[in-house]
């Protein structure tokens, strides 16, 4: 096989995205529409891979190069059509390129690296000039047109706008993805023209010269069409990300056996990484590089960013970011999860509890109502209802330690830094302000007292004077 050059275009500016970030910025399935297209390249193995950067250089070359660290960055200082951006391409790789040559727009995200593949062997075994990747769409206005003689051979594209009325009739459109013979291409580009509808050179003019000088051209028709689909505008990209996302959960269900119970409500992007058996309840989002272990059952209504979940873990109303939920742990309904969370196996995060940078060992429990920042709470403990690990003083952050098999009290503030020993206690209601040690119990409410006789006094007339007069409430502390 030759060497592969591949062109990525994504120099235009994407005006109807009505947007201050470049078009190909615009992220759908979790990634860039650059980013797609870049890791479909990377399916065909390419030599090089070269970017084609005009509007907002900076903030696409450097995304770019971020993803494809060794490629080539070509400015297009102004916008001059299809052909005069892959002559920039050629330009920056020394004005001649060999071999194969695939050029890709950078705005179609659902394209899949196989495709790509299948296209470029087909392109390659035919020993052809030029190769078209076409389609048939049922709506061809706006593309160009593929213009075939009465035995099939491809003649030329005829671009929307230079398309006589007949011509307008074709169905079979040019995706906008095309392989050349190097040598080839780098010779057309010096012949091509902006003798045209738009005044601009098209790169799609390469057909009908390779034609004129006797070079096999052809088209590889791609049926699942969709795959070379542009988006222009936001509608575009809300259709686009729905279908990719479409196509991720079909993906998950069939190759790999993942229940799914309304696919309508699912958002699973495209890095997530699911095992067999897992559950996904309605109004799931699994987010960024997130993996899921066998057997975990993760909703109703949850989000998870770049989270692990254990193997049979249950995950319930939760929102997460960075956190690790250990093999059959239990979280939510309604927790939050933030980064630096790790809990242990066999471990519970409950209702309306808030983590952050906390480490629950195995068979830790945080039932209720409680903030856990900055702590490590040890095996087997147990953390009362409505708990606050005060972590912040106001100007540092502190943390807390609870050893092995503590059961603190309810309502109890752990006042940050301070460690609580294996095997102690802490009553309800306690503020810890200093270490306890092992085995022992803290208390640090005073006695309680009870005024008596104080409803009447205070609250003379009241429902609340009423009841207490009714239960026979004394006055004992004016007999
Ligand atoms: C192009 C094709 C058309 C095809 C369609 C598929 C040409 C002449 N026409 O038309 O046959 O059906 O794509 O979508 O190639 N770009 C640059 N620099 C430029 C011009 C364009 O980088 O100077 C980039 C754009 O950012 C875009 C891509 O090339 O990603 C296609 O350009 P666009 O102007 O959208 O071409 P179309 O008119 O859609
Ligand atoms: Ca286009």
């Amino acid at each position: 096989m030759s060497a592969i050059t591949v062109i990525v275009l994504a120099a235009g500016g994407g005006t109807r995205m009505k947007s201050k970030t470049m078009k190909v910025l615009h992220r759908v399935g979790g990634r860039s529409m650059v980013g797609h297209v870049l890791a479909a390249a990377q399916s065909v193995s390419p030599d090089r891979v070269v970017t084609v950067v005009g509007h907002q250089r900076e903030q696409v070359g450097a995304h770019v190069l971020e993803l494809a660290p060794g490629s080539v960055l070509a400015v297009q200082e102004s916008q001059e059509g299809t052909g005069h951006a892959v002559r920039v391409a050629v330009e920056a790789l020394g004005g001649q390129v060999d071999g194969t040559v695939v050029v890709l727009t950078a705005d179609t995200p659902l394209l899949r690296g196989d495709s790509l593949a299948a296209f470029l062997a087909d392109h390659e075994a035919a020993e052809r000039a030029v190769s078209i990747l076409s389609g048939e769409v049922a709506d061809p206005f706006g593309y160009g047109r593929i213009v075939r003689d009465e035995d099939g051979d491809v003649l030329a594209i005829v671009e929307q706008k230079d398309a006589d009325a007949d011509q307008r009739e074709i169905r079979e459109i040019n995706s906008g993805i095309l392989a050349f013979d190097g040598a080839f291409l780098t010779e057309a580009l010096t012949r091509i023209g902006n003798d045209n509808a738009k005044g601009e050179y098209y790169l799609t003019d390469a057909v009908g010269l390779a034609r004129e000088a006797g070079l096999t051209v052809g088209a590889y028709c791609l049926e699942d069409v969709r795959q070379t689909e542009g988006a222009n505008d936001r509608s575009q990209l809300a259709r686009l990300g729905k279908e990719m996302n479409r196509r991720i959960l079909e993906h998950w269900m069939t190759e790999v056996g993942v229940t799914i119970m309304d696919p309508d409500t699912t958002w699973i992007e495209d890095d997530v990484v699911l095992a067999r058996d897992v559950t996904i309840l309605p109004g799931t989002q699994l987010l960024g590089a997130t993996v899921v272990a066998e057997d975990a059952v993760i909703g109703p209504d949850t989000t998870l960013e770049d989270c692990e979940v254990g193997a049979g873990a249950r995950v319930v109303r939760t929102h997460g970011q960075l956190a690790v939920i250990g093999d059959g742990a239990q979280v939510g309904p309604y927790a939050y999860l933030r980064p630096g969370t790790r809990t242990g196996t066999g471990s519970k995060v409950g209702t309306f509890v808030e983590t952050k940078n906390a480490v629950l060992a195995d068979g830790a429990k945080v039932p209720h109502l409680s903030y856990v920042g900055d702590a490590e709470v040890g095996e087997g403990s147990n953390v009362g209802a409505g708990t606050i690990f005060a972590n912040y003083d106001g100007v540092a952050k502190h943390r807390t330690t609870i050893g092995r098999h503590a059961r603190t009290g309810s309502n109890n503030t752990f006042v940050a830094p301070v460690t609580v020993g294996d095997g102690a206690g802490t009553g309800a209601g306690t503020v810890v302000r200093e270490d306890v040690p092992p085995g022992a119990l803290a208390v640090s409410a005073g006695p309680q007292r009870n005024l008596e006789g104080w409803a009447a006094r205070r609250r003379p007339g009241t429902a609340q004077a009423r009841a207490a007069e009714e239960a026979g409430a004394g006055d004992r502390s004016h007999p």
